[in-house]
């Protein structure tokens, strides 16, 4: 799975987004340890608060699938526009992969950042997180 195709898996997703509030269309595609790639778009709702970003549908939907461990999450925004995830899903990628990249894209160019750089001190209730029972 190169950095190009899962890109492009997000960019697959970006066309199933659901924004009619804010005209700004995200796509999402993380890769599991086990090797398989689950998707995401953002999905608005009229009570704004209650929109969810690309990247924890992503997530939530391959844990619900009974994964949890993964390596790498690609995330596209409008005309690739460069876009990072937001603090809430930064908080909940940590919650099952302190240690994944997120790879973006900046127009053409494809950037990575590790989510230790975008979150440094996530919240955990100590021995409580997945990563923590070994
Ligand atoms: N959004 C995402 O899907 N992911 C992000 O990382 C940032 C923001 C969505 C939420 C909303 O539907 C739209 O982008 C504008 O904020």
């Amino acid at each position: 799975m190169t950095d190009r195709e899962l890109l492009d898996k997000a960019k697959e997703a970006r066309e199933h987004a659901y924004v009619p509030y804010s005209d700004f269309s995200v796509g999402a595609a993380i890769f599991t340890k086990s090797g398989k790639i689950y998707t995401g778009c953002n999905v608005e709702n009229s009570s704004f608060g209650l929109t969810c970003c690309a990247e924890r549908i992503a997530l939530f939907k391959a844990v619900s699938e009974g994964e949890r461990e993964f390596l790498k999450l690609a995330l596209v925004g409008q005309e690739n526009t460069l876009i990072l995830p937001c603090g809430a899903c930064r908080q909940v990628l940590f919650e099952f992969a302190p240690d994944i990249t997120v790879i973006t894209l900046d127009k053409d160019e494809i950037k990575g950042y590790s989510l230790k750089e975008l979150l440094p001190e996530g919240f955990e209730l100590q021995g409580k997180r997945i990563k923590d029972k070994g």
